[in-house]
């Protein structure tokens, strides 16, 4: 039977909307036989807190790859679920547009923020250029010893001899410290980074902002403080962190607040969630693939691939949008201009056209870069170096002193369709002898 149910929840605060299809708070997962695709809505967070949603896109690949839904709370979309389709609209850039935002919700009218991974070229093209060498290669040389250092120091400061969560205490903490450093945000308020990343992809989620007026006010207190940073940094000398960089670019230097503020959401966001996500993913696949992690602790020089297949298998962020400036056809549909299309790389990473077991963290997998995680083409993830070598140094130093890392019961999903993450996970570590 078609399950129709409706289901009010709030999207943008204070006003409930209904969501067809929506998955009522208590009630139970409706089984797939039961839906009704020609009116299906994928992106109900409900779906994505329980983990629910992976039959749904079984489901799509095989039946109907290009798949409609004509009535969201965020108006109609598309979505592509195969990893062939997802990498031709990635690289059509000229047709699939950034411009109109990167999520299916729409920018408020009275409150925009611009930012480079959401615009189109050329501006797009200029703005990266000028923060792009925080990550290159001579940095990311630097920042090894730096990130080693603060990995030691966080796993020598945990009380082993209890349960702990894995999320607030490793992942959190590391990829913080992290952004504090690009930002050269000053340390001892580092946390205000993760609240203000965690406020930014929360706006619907009433576990982090209960108020519009509140997400509004946290963002906006974001940036007052980074403003103070600016004139600081403005005024001095350039130098190697993203705020300096900002400050004194050619292409970024005259950017309003609110574009300012839209950078800094994304570069936050970008560098946070994504990393955080993939450090615990990681240590929850490792369990559910023991044999995994056992071959990892026997052969070290896998971690560099261990890393890639974590990633892959985690898809942190799970799709980005684009909005069609042209009629376009694929696999068979025609997406008109002016539509949303979500490329869902959640599914392209799990296609079985493309992928051997897609479903099993496999960490000796051939073409194991090959994944669609960092997405593809103009806008292809500026940080994946720097966030493949925070892995690679979390399971180097990972394998060094434990014997072992147990998931001790399932971890908490954040409800959002676009950041696949956890807000907590239960672990015990048994150091090696
Ligand atoms: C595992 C970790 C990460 C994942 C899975 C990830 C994923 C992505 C994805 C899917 C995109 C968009 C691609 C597209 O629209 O086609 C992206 C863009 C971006 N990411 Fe990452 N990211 C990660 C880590 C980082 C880090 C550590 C940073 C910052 C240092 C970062 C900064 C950015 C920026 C600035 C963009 C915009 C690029 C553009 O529009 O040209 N990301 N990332």
């Amino acid at each position: 039977m078609p399950d129709t149910a409706t289901v009010s929840r709030p999207t943008k605060m204070g006003a409930e909307v209904n969501r067809t299809n929506g998955i009522p708070k208590d009630g139970p997962t409706p089984p797939l036989a039961s839906i009704d695709f020609s009116n299906y809505d994928i992106t109900d967070p409900e779906l994505w807190k329980r983990d629910a949603f992976w039959d749904r896109f079984t489901w799509m690949r095989k039946n109907d790859p290009v798949h409609y839904c004509p009535d969201s709370p965020f108006g109609p979309y598309w979505s592509v679920t195969r990893y062939q389709d997802i990498m031709t609209i990635d690289t059509t850039h000229g047709i699939f547009s950034s411009e109109g935002g990167i999520t299916v919700v729409d920018q408020d009218e009275d409150f925009q923020l611009p930012m480079f991974i959401a615009m189109d070229p050329p501006k797009h093209d200029v703005q990266r250029k000028t923060v792009q060498s925080i990550v290159g290669p001579e940095n990311l040389k630097g920042f090894e010893s730096l990130i080693r250092e603060r990995t030691t120091k966080i796993f020598d400061s945990l009380d082993v001899s209890k349960p702990f969560d894995w999320v607030d205490k490793v992942s959190i903490e590391l990829t913080t410290m992290m952004l504090a450093t690009l930002f050269d945000f000053p340390f001892e308020d580092r946390r205000k980074l993760t609240r203000w990343s965690d406020v930014a992809t929360g706006r619907n989620n009433p576990e982090v902002v209960t108020s519009e007026e509140q997400w509004r006010a946290e963002l906006l207190e974001c940036l007052g403080y980074f403003t103070r940073l600016w004139n600081e940094r403005v005024n001095a000398e350039p130098k190697g962190d993203l705020i300096s960089m900002l400050a004194h670019g050619e292409h970024t230097r005259n950017m309003s607040p609110q574009e300012y503020l839209g950078n800094l959401i994304l570069l936050i966001v970008g560098g946070n969630d994504t990393t955080r996500n993939s450090m615990t993913g990681g240590v929850y696949a490792m369990n559910k693939w023991p044999d995994q992690f056992e071959k990892l602790k026997a052969n070290p020089e896998l971690i560099p691939s261990a890393v890639s297949e974590i990633i892959r298998w985690q898809t942190p962020l799970a799709y980005m949008r684009r909005t069609a400036l042209a009629d376009f056809e694929i696999a068979g549909k025609t997406i008109r201009k002016g539509d949303k299309v979500l490329m869902w790389y959640v599914s392209g990473n799990r296609d079985e056209a493309q992928f051997t077991r897609p479903n099993e963290l496999w960490i000796e997998r051939p073409r194991v870069r090959g994944h669609i995680s960092f997405g593809y083409g103009i806008h292809r993830c500026v940080g994946n170096r720097l966030a493949e070598l925070q892995l690679k140094v979390l399971w180097e130093e990972i394998l060094r002193r434990f014997e072992r890392i147990e998931v001790l019961e399932e971890p908490s999903r954040v409800p959002s369709s676009f950041v696949k993450g956890y807000s907590r996970m239960l672990v015990r570590v048994t150091p090696k002898a």
